[in-house]
């Protein structure tokens, strides 16, 4: 198949499952994602899935493209127009770079940051080869944004942020548009922030999940590999002693039924689960089990003592608990998903959130970060 026949089925298996405007949906169809991400196989490059390119010492995933469901939705929050001076932190491959280019045409003007100088160096070449010479991609912190080219009418993040960083803030036009993967107590959601007098409001929100920005910035987020061959990891927002929980997943579990028949998929489930959980309940832990090459599954929980509750979706939706105090635990996450049920099972984008540059006194959830403080209702 030529590539911009795969690029127009690209768009048209995303529009089966989201809206994706004519503006975005053409930068698709225009823009060459292989050529972005060179060791990979042609046609692999037009699957809707992310492109891990680059791993730490570790192992861990530490640079990427994005999965192109997430980037259109992204790109259709931040709503970037002919003209637009565009910041990006987090060029990767640059292919999102050239993704802004095309949407703020030969009057705009994209900057793209990355930490890491191996990577721009590499996206300097995918841009060269795709043609693209209207993107400056420098290496620099995200953080500090890029005062030499600012004002900014949108700025994107393209990786996980743990707070809006003040030079984001301080950069972006009065009538700027900021879009980030915002960290919620460990849970990420896609904001689309907009001034409001002295504070900031979100216009839209979405799911997501990124990797973590790195650096001086990094979030207190932690993620510990509690068994490999097959891996099981889990995450806690902050650090947290949770006692060895490991152990406890050996134990035969206490299963407490949620609800006989739950027509829900699992991964919907916990993933609005989690953003539930993460806002009413400061024990709550995610639990991700790789499935050995394909992906990975995750699972909401609470974690205490040596314990550990987590929800599981198999036709009926059950909370099992392990070790001593695993049928309490299980009990009051049986208790949080009757609450979620109750509210109307609400999910990221039924989400409202303000940014605040100082403490506040708000009703809602108030989560206090580095520089920000954000307040946090359903609606
Ligand atoms: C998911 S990838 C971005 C994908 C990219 N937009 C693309 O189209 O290929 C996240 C990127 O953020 C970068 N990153 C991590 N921490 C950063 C920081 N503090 N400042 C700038 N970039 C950072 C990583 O090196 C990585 O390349």
């Amino acid at each position: 198949m030529e590539f911009a026949t795969q690029r127009e089925a690209l768009v048209a298996q995303l529009r089966k499952r989201q809206e994706v405007s004519e503006p975005v949906a053409a930068a698709l169809r225009a823009v060459p994602r292989h050529l972005f991400v060179p060791g990979v196989a042609p046609e692999d490059a037009y699957r809707d899935e992310p492109i891990v390119t680059k791993r730490d010492g570790e192992g861990l995933p530490i640079s990427s493209s994005s999965q192109p469901a997430i980037m259109a939705t992204m790109l259709d929050q931040l709503g970037v127009r002919p003209g637009h001076r565009v910041l990006e932190i987090g060029t990767g491959t640059g292919y999102n770079a050239a993704l802004l280019a095309h949407l703020a045409g030969p009057e705009g003007r994209v900057v793209s940051l990355d930490i890491d100088d191996d990577l721009i160096a590499r996206a300097r070449q995918h841009l060269a080869a795709a043609g693209e010479s209207r993107v400056e991609v420098v290496c620099a912190d995200g953080a500090g944004g890029y005062p030499a080219s600012a004002p900014y009418d949108r700025l994107i993040a393209t990786v996980g942020v743990w707070d809006l960083a003040p030079a984001w803030l301080e950069q972006l036009a009065p009538d700027g548009r900021l879009v980030a993967p915002l960290d919620l107590r460990g849970v990420q959601v896609s904001v689309a922030m907009e001034r409001a007098g002295d504070h900031w409001v979100s216009r839209s929100v979405a799911p997501c999940g990124f990797m973590r920005m790195r650096g001086p910035s990094a979030g207190p987020e932690v993620l510990t590999v509690l068994r490999r061959d097959p891996e099981l990891m889990l995450g806690l927002p902050e650090p947290r002693d949770i006692g060895d929980v490991a152990a406890a997943l050996d134990a035969v579990p206490t299963e407490i039924t949620i609800k006989e028949e739950e027509p829900t998929p699992a991964p919907a489930i916990a993933m609005n689960l989690s953003l539930w959980l993460a806002l009413h309940e400061p024990r709550w832990c995610v639990l991700a089990a790789d499935l050995g090459g394909r992906g990975v599954t995750m699972t909401a929980g609470l974690a205490e003592g040596g314990s550990i509750a987590v929800l599981a979706a198999e036709g009926s939706l059950v909370a099992r608990g392990h070790g001593a105090g695993g049928a309490r635990l299980a009990a009051e996450l049986a208790a949080h998903v009757k609450a979620w049920d109750q509210a109307g099972r609400p999910e990221a984008g039924d989400l409202r959130v303000e940014a605040h540059q100082g403490p506040v006194d708000a009703k809602g959830v108030v989560i206090g970060k580095r520089h920000t403080t954000l307040v946090l209702s359903f609606r």
